[in-house]
């Protein structure tokens, strides 16, 4: 695969200070990544759609110093010094020193912050990550003028996807796909791009409301979980079944089919979901009211003839899909039936965005 394209070109100018602040937000996968391979390549191709409100804002600032042979970085989060984030800063940086040799000749001091409570079960290792991708970016795109928009951006998803496969999907939206598929022109292993066709307009504006049923810490972490698909009797299976569904989502997608929609998303949340049932160790990351609530949305489907659905990343939180034209009856709904479930009744409504911005 070629990876030299993100080789940072020799450096055209020279900066002794410079701060740059970006917000990037979440995203939910509608198909889901779960298996990779080294360095960080996933098992199959996945599509999101970016979050509005849930976001990381990270302020880094360089200063010019000796080069060295390591990488020097302070980090704090919500302003307190956090040491035991830094190992996986540490990791990342490592990861992309080749193709970011600056980062040894700047130290860096990261600020940032998350709108979403924290442990609130929302991962935030994709807007972590890529905000701090697009952060270097900015550094980069002053050492080098002529690097275009679009090169930065997706060197920035580049850059994210070697910190967590999913922010490759965190600096654009309102649809990203990551991961090479036959029926996706452009897409890549390497980087997430922007879903390349019209979209209908019953996806306008979709909404995501976040049920918060457990808020502990992830009882598996990604990258163990990953690691589970390794040897999994059903991987095989498993990887074809998501290239396959990527291929549906995109028809429906265009066609605006909100019936197929619900089916296939639902579909993909239990699968993943399954892959932890079925590997050895097994996991249940579903508590007995992620499953209330699940029932909940079938009834209330059923009854209203709605398009309400839900999906679940590697945890116990619901997020609920519906159209803009549902929202006020859904979140009525929500508010007085389903919020009970929730851990101090909360949750958190979010829409469809539009990516990482500068701040
Ligand atoms: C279940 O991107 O968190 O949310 O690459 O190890 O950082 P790493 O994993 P991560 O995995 C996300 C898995 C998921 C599904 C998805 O977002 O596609």
């Amino acid at each position: 695969m070629n990876t030299s394209q993100f080789i940072a070109k020799s450096v055209e100018k020279s900066i002794e200070k410079a701060t740059f602040t970006w917000q990037t937000p979440s995203n939910i996968a509608l198909v889901k990544y779960w298996g990779k391979s080294n360095p960080q390549i996933p098992k199959n191709a996945s599509i999101s759609f970016t979050l509005n409100n849930c976001h990381t804002i990270t302020t880094i600032e360089f200063q010019k110093k000796e080069k060295s042979e390591t990488v020097d970085f302070d980090l704090f989060f919500e302003g307190q010094q956090k040491e035991e984030f830094k190992p996986k800063i540490a990791d990342f940086f490592t990861r992309i020193q080749t193709y970011c040799p600056y980062i040894f000749e700047y130290k860096m001091i990261i600020n940032s912050e998350n709108s979403f409570p924290h442990s609130s079960g929302i991962a935030s290792s994709a807007s972590g990550l890529s905000a701090i991708a697009r952060c270097l970016m900015s550094l980069e795109s002053v050492l080098n003028p002529d690097l275009s928009s679009e090169e930065i951006n997706k060197k920035a998803s580049f850059l994210a996807r070697l910190g967590s496969g999913s922010a490759s999907r965190s600096i654009e939206g309102p649809l990203v796909v990551w991961g090479n598929h036959p029926e996706i022109e452009g897409s890549s292993d390497l980087f997430g791009v922007q879903f390349p066709y019209k979209v209908h307009s019953v996806f306008n504006n979709y909404q995501d409301a976040i049920l918060l049923v457990d808020k502990g810490e992830k009882q598996v972490s990604s990258t163990v979980g990953h690691n589970l698909m390794h040897n999994h009797p059903y991987a095989e299976n498993r990887f074809k079944q998501a290239n396959e569904n990527l291929g549906k989502m995109s028809s429906i997608l265009q066609n605006g089919d909100l019936k197929a929609f619900v089916n296939l998303v639902e579909s993909e949340a239990l699968t993943l979901h399954a892959m932890m049932l079925t590997s050895n160790p097994y996991f249940i990351l579903m508590k007995p009211n992620t499953l209330e609530i699940i029932n909940k949305i079938w009834e209330y489907r059923e009854e209203n003839n709605s398009n309400i659905c839900f999906t679940l990343d590697a945890g116990a939180n619901v997020h609920v899909l519906y159209p803009e034209a549902e929202k006020e009856a859904v979140n009525y709904f929500i508010e007085n039936k389903l919020a009970k479930f929730c851990q101090k009744n909360q949750y958190i409504c979010d829409s469809v965005g539009f990516g990482a911005k500068k701040i």
